[in-house]
């Protein structure tokens, strides 16, 4: 879905530089500058500064609770 019509900017080029970049993005206007282009009217900074929070979310998240590939056996289980 296309969330700048001004620069012409998808949600997933957005997603796509917020995940992939070797960096961490303070402002809207840091993605733009990644993605080659500036905030022309502003009217998507809003929809921007959501996918970058959601992002920040999901990394604050793993940071707190580690999704682990199988889950810790149970101390329980193991008394046998
Ligand atoms: S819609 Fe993104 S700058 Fe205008």
């Amino acid at each position: 879905m296309i969330i700048c019509s001004c620069n012409v900017i998808t949600d997933t080029a957005i997603r796509d530089v917020v995940t992939s970049a070797d960096m961490t993005f303070g402002s809207p206007a840091q993605i733009y500058d990644c993605l080659g282009c500036s905030v022309q009217c502003g009217l998507c900074s809003r929809s921007v500064k959501r996918i970058l929070e959601e992002r920040q979310g999901e990394t604050a998240a793993a940071a707190i609770w580690p999704v682990q590939a199988e889950p810790a056996p149970c101390a329980l289980m193991s008394v046998a």
